[in-house]
């Protein structure tokens, strides 16, 4: 006989940046900061990553497009990548994204959460490092949505 088990996520929902501490909230304004560095010509996406670790160094990353799709980059991969590369063995302590849409017809109206692959990617450095990364996810709007833990987002994550 199966049995049926309850996974519950949380997400903190804030008005704006303003209501986040200092720290966090200046986390968002880099990551929203780097959003027009992106390389998007094909989606029209700008993504921009925010990184903070142990050390208080702030490691920024944004989308990198390419004409053959898949091997483009998220902002999240770019910048936790270039964190681990610089840093090695640092914690992470949080990680903002922050978009824009500069196409014509698509608007982003909620926050933008990482994609598959970077949350996998984001849970192994939190499971490597042994202590959670807050997320905080922002759109174009003012909303912004905070995880304490990429767990939150990945229930039941892969592990070898
Ligand atoms: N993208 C990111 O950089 N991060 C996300 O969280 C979602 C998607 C990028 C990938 C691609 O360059 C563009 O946004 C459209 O999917």
């Amino acid at each position: 006989m199966s049995k049926t088990i309850d996974i519950n996520i949380k997400v903190s929902v804030f008005d704006s940046v303003e209501e986040l501490d200092k720290q966090l909230n200046n986390l968002c304004l880099k990551a929203e900061q780097v959003v027009d560095n992106a390389y998007a010509p094909y989606s029209q996406f700008y993504v921009g990553a925010a990184i903070l670790l142990e050390n208080s160094e702030i490691i920024t990353g944004t989308n990198q497009e390419n004409a053959a799709y898949p091997s483009g980059t998220c902002a999240e991969r770019t910048a936790i990548f270039y964190a681990s590369s610089k840093f090695p063995g640092v914690k992470i302590i949080a990680i903002a994204v922050a978009a824009k849409s500069k196409s014509a017809v698509f608007k982003i109206t909620k926050p933008v959460t990482p994609c598959g692959a970077c949350r996998q990617v984001i849970a192994e450095y939190e499971q490597k490092q042994n202590s959670p990364i807050t997320l905080l996810m922002k759109g174009q709007d003012k909303t912004v949505y905070q995880c304490q833990s990429i767990r939150d987002l990945l229930p039941l994550m892969f592990n070898q």
